[in-house]
């Protein structure tokens, strides 16, 4: 949610930090500040709103120096004020630190810290000046910065500049994602890789409790004892043009625009479809697990959760193996039961959603195995999981989840696919089929995209709409709640997913000429009984706007996006696509920050 970046080297550090604070931008926030250390000790600005509020102020009043940090915050505890920016001080305001998540005993830590002068009404300050009380006693900036951590309870990721040594951050992690980016004389600090790629592809995430020493010259971990610690490094292969918008007005056109490709990714090297198999490189997970597994349980939030549901009828057609989807939120708790029998899948483009890593910490404490299915290598979903699928979608900058979703949901089918072969509950004939199918999405995506007439139109002529009800079943289910959530999240406008059979239990009550539904209705099992539900809504003189498959038409639909004809399961990755842009269009339409939606954040780090 919130932003870190730390620069130490010989250039002018204020630019990097900048530059790297407005590369993390998509991840959420509503302040900015930074500090630079120079001859006339730690200088610093803030600024509540937008980046660029901060880049005013830095225009008046550059700060020179060469050692710095940076930083976005995402307010919990207070308001989005100039107080409640980071960096926050020590009383000599010679410390200070950047700080993401939340610690949960500030409260009680402030009390204990009789005499320090608190400048803010957040958490992170009572950090500070721990810090500050240590490097007292210690003076070692390591030492001050392990002491003060062993004292904290919550979920954290810091950097600390100190006014006494010129070349050296310090960095340290609990349960929220930071990474050390190595370059040539010069190392970094950041909350993700995203920040670094204008530098440096060599990135080095720390663990859980790790804490860093990172000066000019090099990094040096160490655990949580303080023992020094070897970490992996891993390369980084997104360009840096992936986080610019490439000509586009906003990242989520980009992004949307992108999914021929990035569903092709996917598929590449994976798909043998003359022998019916699908292959996945260091999937990690041994056959015999796949085997003898009594139920596959699905973690996700959000927009991954769609993919498990999608995930989940896949599943249950082709691998014949129960198959439960939970909110990651719900499932943290522990009372679902996970065991040996039972293999975690766990869904998150980022790796780092905090509900999601509970989750799937407490089906690995109760034995489960867990297969994560992710966008971001090194992630703590990544190195936790005891196998993975990497998706290939790339970085997305937009909060909105559009390229992921695909390459999400065409993993968990190529999973499900590779399941009911290895069970053998999918014969070779029809994975085939299927596999061959699967390697014609990309020109049809491609072909979804090009034709935007009458989403434009649909998205001009309910601009002002009353409300939004999505309707699918089985397999577009998912893209009935993908559909809305994409509209709700970007146009504020109210927008709901529903089960079409369920329309009539409830919420048909809601329908009239004021409603606008869109009904997720492609050639397949369930078509006749979604026409059924649709004249239901056609007889309130509820709007409808049909997804349909070419040259199936339903005459009923006011509007209609047509999707080319594909296998059933590989629909939502077609059908996904016009709402997408709907969603987009009225957005912009509605004069919206499509980017970065109010009060949302890309990656949820906190519970
Ligand atoms: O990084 P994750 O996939 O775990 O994120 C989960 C949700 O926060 C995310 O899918 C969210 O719903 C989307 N950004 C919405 O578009």
């Amino acid at each position: 949610m919130c932003g870190i970046v730390g620069y130490v080297g010989p250039r002018a550090a204020l630019p990097v930090l900048v530059e790297g604070l407005r590369r993390l931008e998509y991840r959420g926030y509503d302040s900015a500040g930074v500090v630079v250390l120079n001859g006339h000790g730690l200088e610093s600005e803030k600024s509540p709103g937008k980046l660029q509020n901060l880049e005013e102020r830095l225009k008046k009043r550059p700060l020179d120096g060469t050692i710095g940090l940076g930083h976005t915050r995402w307010a919990t505890h207070g308001g989005a004020t100039e107080p409640n920016a980071h960096p926050h001080f020590s009383c000599d305001r010679r410390i200070a630190l950047v700080h993401n998540g939340i610690v949960e005993n500030f409260a009680e830590l402030k009390r204990g810290l009789r005499g320090h002068r608190f400048a803010s009404e957040t958490d992170t300050e009572v950090a500070a000046h721990l810090i500050e009380r240590f490097y007292a006693s210690e003076r070692d900036p390591v030492r001050a910065v392990h002491r003060a951590v062993g004292l904290l309870r919550g979920h954290f990721a810091f950097a600390v500049i100190f006014a006494d040594h010129p070349d050296l951050l310090v960095a340290a992690r609990l349960n929220c994602p930071l990474v050390l980016g190595l370059g040539e004389e010069e190392n970094f600090i950041a909350s993700d890789i995203a920040a670094l790629l204008p530098y440096t592809r060599r990135a080095l995430p720390l663990d859980e409790g790790d804490i860093a020493r990172v000066d000019r010259a090099g990094v040096r971990v160490f655990d949580r004892m303080l023992v020094p610690a070897r970490r992996p490094v891993i390369e980084v292969t997104w360009g840096a043009e992936s986080a610019a918008k490439g000509g586009h007005a906003h990242y989520m056109l980009k992004e949307i625009l992108q999914q021929s490709e990035t569903v092709a990714a996917e598929l590449s090297g994976r798909v043998d479809a003359e022998r019916g198999d699908v292959r996945f490189e260091r999937f990690g997970i041994p056959k015999a697990a796949l085997r003898s597994a009594r139920r596959i349980a699905i973690a996700a939030c959000g927009t991954a959760w769609h993919a498990g549901l999608v995930a989940k009828c896949a599943i249950e057609e082709l691998a014949k193996v129960p198959a439960d989807v939970g909110f990651s939120s719900e499932l943290r708790y522990g009372d679902t039961p996970f065991d040996r029998d039972t293999l975690t899948v766990a869904i998150s483009q980022s790796g780092e959603t905090s509900d999601t890593l509970a989750a799937v910490r407490a089906a690995r404490e109760a034995g489960s195995r867990v297969l994560a299915i992710t966008n971001i290598r090194g992630s703590t979903l990544a190195r936790e999981a005891d196998g993975v699928l990497f998706m290939r979608a790339g970085l997305e900058v937009c909060v909105a989840a559009t390229k992921t979703y695909t390459s999400q949901v065409m993993n968990a089918l190529l999973f499900a696919i590779h399941l009911g072969r290895v069970r053998g509950a999918l014969s070779r004939a029809r994975a085939r089929q299927i596999l061959r199918d699967a390697l014609a999405l990309p020109p049809k995506v491609q072909e979804v995209l090009g034709d935007d007439c009458a989403v434009l139109r649909c998205a001009k002529r309910f601009l002002r709409g009353y409300d939004y009800m999505y309707i699918g079943r089985r397999y577009n289910l998912p893209t009935a709640y993908e559909g809305a959530l994409k509209m709700k999240e970007i146009s504020y406008l109210h927008a709901e997913g529903y089960g079409a059979g369920e329309m009539k239990h409830g919420p048909l009550a809601l329908v009239d000429r004021r409603m606008t539904v869109v009904a997720i209705a492609p050639q397949g099992r369930v078509l006749e009984k979604m026409v059924s539900n649709m004249q239901e809504i056609h007889a309130r003189k509820g709007h409808l706007v049909a997804v349909t498959t070419r040259g199936h038409p339903i005459a009923i639909a006011e509007e209609t996006f047509e999707i080319p004809p594909c296998e059933e399961m590989f629909s939502p990755l077609l059908a996904v696509v016009p709402l997408q842009l709907l969603a987009y269009h009225t957005a912009v339409g509605l004069g919206r920050d499509v980017d970065q939606p109010r009060n949302l954040a890309k990656s949820v780090t906190v519970e």
